[in-house]
């Protein structure tokens, strides 16, 4: 699978949301996330903003919920006009009903964990997934450093994926930068979520171009 770039939108400009996701128009996705200020303490943006994005970008959006029930909200995002919608096993009832539900919906779905909770419990759910998100970061936050320790469960991860094909993608997401993607890639991350080091770049799109160069250099080595 070829690798992808979403930058996070977090640490962009969000009072111009639309003009900041047009400076990035080399990248695969843009990530949006969804916080709801009791599944992470901190508040970002919801449905009615991906609805009126999808009305004027280009990119198709992958909304990262952090958010509590999931269950609820995650179809609606795909209404909104969302092409992936990634819940946090945390925080979901029923996971396996979530990801039939954003299908049905018509969309991909992508199931998260924090750095604490471990891949184990949840082996038998990565099948019914299009995408397994392994965060490099406690989430809440942009601009934060970089979890090594999190590698482990991207290499753990990848080593399910393959058992079952190969097809589900493995995002990453948190302190993703020019010095770090490598490991990720190396670690059998495809997909890598950066917003500090995107929107921190003078020239974001040539910064998505870069993390692409690295990270395609490095994946599988
Ligand atoms: C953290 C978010 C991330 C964050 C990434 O809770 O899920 O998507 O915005 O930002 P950086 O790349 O700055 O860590
Ligand atoms: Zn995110």
């Amino acid at each position: 699978m070829a690798i992808q770039i979403a930058p996070s939108i977090l640490n962009a400009d969000l009072a111009n949301l639309a003009a900041e996701i047009r400076r990035i128009p080399s990248a695969d996705w843009v990530h949006i996330d969804v916080m709801d200020g009791h599944f992470v303490p901190n508040l970002s943006l919801g449905l009615p903003v991906v609805e009126s994005l999808a009305k004027s970008i280009a990119l198709p959006m992958d909304c990262h919920l952090m958010i509590e029930d999931p269950d609820r909200w995650a179809p609606g995002y795909i209404d909104a006009g969302a092409k992936s919608v990634t819940f946090h096993i945390e925080a979901a009832s029923k996971p396996g009903q979530i990801a039939k539900d954003v299908r049905a919906a018509g969309g991909r779905v992508g199931m998260a964990f924090k750095p604490g909770t471990p891949l184990t419990p949840y082996l038998d759910l990565i099948p019914l997934m299009d995408m397994i998100l392994i965060m490099t970061v406690e989430p809440g936050f942009g601009g934060q450093p970089f979890l090594v320790h999190s590698l482990i469960k991207v290499e753990e991860a990848r080593r399910e994926i393959a058992r079952h094909g190969g097809q589900i993608w493995l995002q990453v997401d948190g302190g993703v930068t020019l010095n770090t993607i490598e490991r990720c890639a190396r670690a059998g991350a495809d997909v890598f979520v950066a917003g500090s080091a995107v929107y921190g770049a003078e020239e974001p799109n040539r910064m998505v171009a870069e993390l692409r160069a690295k990270a395609t250099d490095s994946f599988g080595s």
